[in-house]
């Protein structure tokens, strides 16, 4: 059973430095860190400052395998097979950059991904071979096994990776990936999972998934300090990966530390606050039930989709369980160009984003522990003044 509220949204609210004259509905584009994460990230950095050498010679490189391990706790991964990388690109980068197909190759995908992701396998492969095939995946979603199966029947003999999310970015979906992975590694294709929106999210076990490669933020929903993010190797897949960035890692090797953690961590100078300010994140989540916290989210972004689409007669692009969606409630609206959707920031201060995907217009309305029902209320109230005919 779920554990419940430590205390209503709205008193979680006031643990976020959120702007209160603004209805902020886009935890999902960039987040808010609660203020006492933010306080342990600026602690980290007024610790490097007051002896930077001692800092970065004697302490990063311990500092750092203590957060991975506290990570690797809360993502059930051996903290050997996680590397901090500053965001989700970066990481996906680094499994692009590293991987190679021949001429016919194919890369599966689908045609809810992230472009960055797109652009960057479009741009390796355009230099060294392999095409991207993007499945079309049509909503509304109806069940899991239908979504495997529809998406398997794009797998041909030429395929040699999966490329998918595991929660879209334009709509919000979160895929079965569990069950792709299962049937990727039977055939002998690589998996290569966009986790940008999960941890913090939903539950993440990626023993259990087993994914060749996962990258993801926790500057996203799990409230870390942007320039947090990682990625996830399986052990025996780390060989194939090289450097993104040389630097000392090519020929500096710690005892203590694997060639694959060296490799991406050893990169220049950077700021490790963000990373080090990781496990006080999940520590934050934690102890304030962070599962009831998503609950009552879910709630709320679900009673919001119902009133969405009593004004728009729009259908749903999926059921009110947790299934499909957790935090990101994906509301369809009308495709209308008459409808200046630029009007919910501009004239009623609703950070809300508006995402056209397919001929579809939607507003993807995140709901984090600092939204409450008033919230809501306002863009309701926003929406009935912008659909009306
Ligand atoms: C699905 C998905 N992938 C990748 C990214 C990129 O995240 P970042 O800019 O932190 O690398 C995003 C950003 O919103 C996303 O939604």
């Amino acid at each position: 059973m779920t554990a419940p509220l430590t205390m209503p949204l709205p008193e979680l609210a006031s643990q976020f430095n959120l702007r209160r004259d603004i209805t902020f509905l886009n935890h999902g584009s960039f987040g808010s860190c609660p203020r006492e994460v933010i306080a342990e990230y600026r602690r980290w950095q007024d610790e490097l400052e007051s002896e930077p050498v001692h800092f970065f010679g004697r302490r990063r490189l311990d500092l750092l395998e203590q957060a991975r391990i506290k990570l690797g706790a809360f993502v059930n991964a051996h903290a050997d097979d996680l590397v901090f990388v500053p965001n989700i690109t970066y990481g996906m980068n680094i499994v692009i950059n590293s991987l190679r197909f021949e001429k016919d190759d194919e890369i599966l995908t689908t045609d809810h991904e992230y472009g960055a992701i797109n652009n960057t396998w479009e741009y390796h492969l355009g230099r060294n071979g392999g095409k991207m095939v993007y499945a079309p995946i049509p909503i509304p979603m109806t069940t899991e096994a239908d979504f495997v199966e529809h998406f398997w029947s794009h797998i041909t003999p030429k395929t040699k990776a999966i490329s998918i999310s595991h929660i879209t970015s334009a709509t919000a979906m979160i895929f079965p990936i569990k069950e792709i992975c299962r049937r990727a590694r039977a055939a002998g294709i690589i998996t290569v999972i966009d986790g940008a929106h999960v941890p913090g999210h939903i539950e993440l076990d990626l023993t259990d998934l087993d994914a060749d490669y996962y990258s993801a933020n926790c500057h996203k929903w799990l409230c870390a300090p942007k320039g947090a993010g990682f990625l996830y190797s399986r052990r025996d897949m780390q060989a194939r990966l090289e450097p993104l960035v040389v630097s000392w890692n090519l020929s500096r090797h710690h005892d203590n530390i694997p060639r694959y953690v060296n490799l991406f961590t050893n990169v220049g100078t950077n700021d490790p606050a963000p990373w080090l300010t990781v496990p006080t994140a999940i520590e934050f989540q934690r102890k304030h039930n962070w599962s009831a916290v998503r609950a009552a989210c879910h709630a709320l972004g679900s009673q919001t989709r119902m009133r969405i689409a009593e004004l728009t007669g729009l259908p749903p692009v999926s059921d009110e369980s947790q299934t499909w969606w957790n935090q990101m409630a994906l509301c369809p609206v009308p495709t209308d160009e008459r409808i200046d959707y630029n009007r919910l920031w501009n004239e009623f201060a609703i950070e809300v984003p508006i995402v056209a995907w397919n001929g579809h217009t939607f507003l993807r309305v995140a709901v984090q522990a600092y939204n409450t029902p008033t919230d809501m209320d306002r863009l309701i109230e926003a929406v009935k003044v912008l659909v009306k005919k």
